[in-house]
């Protein structure tokens, strides 16, 4: 692989393509810190296309060996980790940090290369996903295979247990559909077999959800099939208000849960029993639970050679929406709602935890860690400015729903926890890798890759890079006819503690 050379690298395109002078549609608010900004950063702005859309994201994972067990749509991708790990000179005996592990695409590369790692990770679905592939040397191929015959062809006894749905998964299974995956859940969860196929069992099926259900993933919610009885319920209270039905997608002919369970549960074993002919070096890692703006904070300073990692983007995105049905089989019910309170803000529903880390970092004793990083919030001019531009756009009616303005302040106020306690449990020396999207909101260009460089760097991080990736971003047709056309950054930001 091509070697990255972010130490001297000249970008060929060269800067002033990468570098925005214009923030603000029709300059409408004030700009100058962002431009400021702009010019600080300049010379760190690198369009490589080594990093493309493809790497930074699941795309290239889809078919990859283990990583594609749970398609997992905010990852990214194995090479991209190798890619940083080399360019870090990252090696055994050095621990790695992903305080948003996701499905662990980085703690599974560190893993593969006898590196230790800890990461951090929210939801449910991200560490069952974590426990059946963090252990693929302890599987029994045989009693896998043996399970796979007979999903393939035993007649299961029916389940008296109900689908543990959620208000918003309730009607997106046909009945026999939910009925086999009542029974599928039933036969695995109780049949003689190790508690290892167990576990990858239950990741199997919570991986097939979406495919036999009427939904599909898209970005901030579910999209439903014109089949399903909550699309149909809601067009027949439409049609008796005389309101326009609303169309569905269809999704074809749907698979059966035994052929799906099948198919997934073969190409596992197919991966159990290439890398299994591997041998990986000892290392330990880790996947801690809870959330990374609590978690962070508890652990020991100076510790990891290294962070890969990308947040949630700001971009409205509802990770409790998009994996209800994992979340719901996986039995979250009403945990449903702590759970989306607690992931960073990325959504307009999310209330501000500013409170909340007061008193925790009261409770560690660390008060005046919390006072010095909210002087960093509030002194951030670029950030103001964003926070006031948002203001001012939303009384000029552009902004009709005020849960942007909260979610992008609280997205930079936790996010500044963040990078503090990164700065803390790094030793020095440490490189730290964020993926992230700018966005825009309102005619309003956020440059999120230079503004949480600007945070860093006020907390002591030293900039290194920010690679641009070829592809830039598009606008919600939203946007583009009311704010005209703003291709946005998709970048890699490289910090160094000194
Ligand atoms: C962009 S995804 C990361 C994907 C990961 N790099 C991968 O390859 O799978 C962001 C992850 O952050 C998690 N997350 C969001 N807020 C969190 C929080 N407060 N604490 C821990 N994890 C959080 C989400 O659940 C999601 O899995």
């Amino acid at each position: 692989m091509e070697q990255l050379s972010f130490l001297e690298g000249v970008p060929k395109n060269g800067r002033a393509s990468l570098e925005r002078s214009s923030f603000s549609h029709q300059s409408v608010a004030a700009e100058n810190e962002r431009i400021a900004l702009e010019k600080r950063y300049t010379l760190l702005l690198d369009e490589t296309a080594r990093f493309n859309r493809k790497l930074v994201s699941f795309q290239a994972s889809k078919n990859e060996i283990l990583h594609g067990w749970l398609k997992y749509r905010e990852g990214f991708s194995p090479q991209l980790v190798d890619t940083l790990l080399d360019e870090f000179e990252i090696g055994a005996g050095d621990r790695v940090l992903e305080p948003f592990a996701g499905s662990a695409t980085t703690l599974l590369v560190a893993m593969m290369r006898g590196i230790d790692a800890t990461g951090i990770e929210l939801l449910p679905h991200c560490h069952l996903a974590w426990e059946a592939k963090s252990q693929i040397a302890r599987y029994s191929v045989d009693e896998l295979k043996q399970i796979a015959r007979q999903a393939a062809t035993k007649v299961l006894p029916r389940a008296q247990a109900e689908f543990p749905h959620l208000t918003i998964t309730e009607g997106a299974f046909s009945e026999t559909t939910e009925q086999d995956l009542l029974d599928f859940t039933q036969w695995f969860e109780e049949a003689n077999i190790s508690e290892d196929a167990r576990i990858l069992s239950r990741l199997v099926l919570t991986s097939i959800l979406e495919s036999v259900s009427y939904t599909r993933k898209d970005g901030q919610y579910l999209r439903w099939d014109g089949r399903s009885s909550k699309l149909q319920q809601r067009n027949h209270r439409r049609s008796t208000q005389g309101k326009k039905e609303v169309g569905g997608i269809d999704k074809g002919i749907l698979p059966t849960v035994r052929d799906a369970f099948s198919a997934a549960l073969k190409d596992v074993i197919r991966d159990i029993e290439i890398l299994q002919k591997q041998s990986f070096p000892v290392s330990n890692q880790i996947l801690m639970e809870g959330s990374t703006l609590y978690v962070l904070s508890t652990l020991a300073a100076d510790q990891f050679a290294c962070v890969i990692t990308s947040p949630p983007y700001a971009n409205r995105y509802d990770y409790t929406r998009t994996y209800a049905l994992e979340l719901a089989y996986l039995g979250v019910k009403e945990r449903i709602f702590d759970l989306r309170q607690s992931l960073l803000s990325c959504t307009v529903e999310n209330r501000s935890k500013l409170e909340e880390l007061r008193a925790h970092y009261e409770k560690i004793k660390g008060s005046s860690r919390f006072n010095a990083i909210t002087q960093v919030i509030n002194q951030n001019g670029a950030l103001r400015e964003i926070n006031l531009a948002l203001q001012l756009r939303q009384e000029r009616g552009e902004i009709n729903n005020r849960g942007v303005l909260t979610m992008i302040e609280n997205y930079f106020t936790e996010l500044t926890f963040v990078f503090a306690e990164i700065f803390r449990v790094c030793r020095p020396g440490a490189y730290v890798a964020f993926v992230n999207d700018n966005v825009r909101y309102a005619g309003e260009i956020i440059p999120v890759d230079l503004l949480c460089t600007n945070l860093a760097e006020q907390l002591g991080f030293e900039p290194v890079k920010v690679y641009v990736l070829p592809q830039r971003k598009g606008n919600s047709s939203q946007q583009m006819g009311k704010f005209g056309r703003a291709a946005l950054r998709k970048s890699i930001t490289i910090w160094r503690k000194p």
